[in-house]
């Protein structure tokens, strides 16, 4: 399809502000059937708790690649409600969604409510109405999100930060997700392989030819990004910490020295000579599922820096902002896109100085971030320049 092309208007000259700019929910989480309509100003979405704020936010963040801000299975996301008719098995969210002048509608779901086929478990993306995939999703939008379950994102093991890092690649470039999503296919299959013992050679040597091209080119994208968000932290302005990012794996080390091809050709061997290990630990001992990506607060008054998993949850709570912020300030500077960022809960951890500070930075940044509380006041400063909007038990506002 056309987007995949790398013609979609995240790659195109001009900055591209992304907004969403309608979302309808039909039975999604807690939503029967939920309908928000709006501009591209930032959005504070206030309720009590479980009114349904976060499952919103969830569901915007499936207008990206992946699986959401939960990391969901694609059925925990059907309404569970005994008045549900059994043949309207699934979910849907339809958005429109601009980036600059040119917008898009997006559908995606699962089930007969999202039009797939019956008995497939799979997620529908729709672009334009024409059928898509979920990696496509990134040329369309660039988004990031901080969530209260990301407080243990420097404890937790490294998958998430891959995940948290690759999001943030996609928005520099939007062949990241695809190329993620062919990768790890190879990978699966040649772990299956080795599992079962089929050692066919020809076989194995394409599906790590396979890795190899991909994955090379995926830490070559991550490289790319952290130094750039590197650069961005070390000029960051106001009382966010100026972070120290670093990519940590196998493969990086490989890519550090020299041209991609010298990599390629030390991961195929690599791989090769790996297989008798990887066939009984399962996976890939080397490879860009293994990298991770390390994160420093800065020493003050000459102290040492620290890693964030040795941080308070304020501290690291503070890196996750820099670093989104910092994500989002080399995405405009660089005229790629203008990023839509969904903050959970973030206001309320936040003392006075550091709130106002992050409501300057995304009003100064131009952009679209979708903001939630419990306590409509934290937000006072963002009034008459955000979209206030109430959230009740499965309403969106207060119609
Ligand atoms: N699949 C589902 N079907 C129906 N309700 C759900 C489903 N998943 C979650 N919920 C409910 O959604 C409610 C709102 O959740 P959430 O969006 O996290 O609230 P909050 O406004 O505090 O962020 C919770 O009460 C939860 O039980
Ligand atoms: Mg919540």
């Amino acid at each position: 399809m056309a987007a995949a092309a790398g013609s979609g208007p995240l790659v195109a000259g001009a900055v591209r502000r992304g907004a969403v700019g309608r979302l309808v929910l039909t039975q999604f989480r807690s939503y029967a059937s939920a309908r928000w309509e709006g501009g591209p100003d930032p959005v504070v979405l206030t309720g009590p708790n479980g009114a349904g704020k976060t499952n919103l936010l969830e569901a915007l963040s499936l207008l990206a690649p992946g699986r959401g801000l939960r990391s969901a299975r694609l059925p925990d996301l059907a309404r569970s409600g005994l008045d549900r008719a059994p043949e309207s098995d699934g979910w849907a969210i339809s958005a429109r969604v601009w980036s600059g002048p040119v917008s898009i509608d997006i559908g995606t779901g699962c089930g007969a409510l999202a039009g797939a086929a019956p008995g497939s478990d799979r997620r529908v993306v729709r672009l334009d109405d024409r059928v898509g995939r979920s990696a496509d999703l990134s040329y369309h939008l660039a988004m990031q999100w901080l969530t209260p379950a990301m407080d243990r994102l420097f404890q937790d093991g490294s998958g998430e930060r891959r995940r948290f890092l690759d999001r943030m690649v996609y928005g520099v470039d939007p062949s990241h997700a695809g190329r993620l999503t062919r990768y790890e296919r190879a990978l699966r299959e040649r772990s299956r392989l080795l599992r079962e013992g089929r050692a066919d050679a020809a076989w194995l040597d394409g599906l790590e030819d396979q890795m190899v091209t991909a994955g090379v080119a995926i830490a070559a994208a991550r490289r790319d990004l952290v130094r750039r968000l590197a650069g961005a932290l070390a000029s960051a302005p106001g009382p966010f910490p100026r972070a120290g990012v670093q990519l940590e794996g196998r493969i990086d080390d490989l890519l550090a020295p020299g041209p991609a091809l010298a990599a390629e050709d030390e991961l195929r061997d690599e791989l090769r000579v790996g297989r008798g290990q990887d066939s009984v630990s399962g996976g890939a001992a080397v490879g860009p599922h293994r990298s991770d990506l390390k994160v420093w607060f800065p020493g003050s008054g000459g102290g040492l820096d620290r890693p964030a998993g040795q941080c308070s949850t304020g501290e690291q709570k503070a890196l996750l902002i820099s670093l989104v912020l910092a994500n989002a300030r080399l995405l405009i500077a660089d005229r790629q896109a203008t990023p839509i960022l969904l903050l959970d809960e973030v206001v309320a951890h936040l003392d006075r100085d550091r709130r106002q500070a992050l409501f300057d930075q995304l009003l100064s940044l131009d952009l679209q971030a979708w903001l939630t509380g419990t306590d409509a006041t934290l937000f006072e400063p963002m009034q008459g320049r955000a979209r206030f909007v109430r959230i009740d038990p499965g309403r969106i506002g207060t119609d």
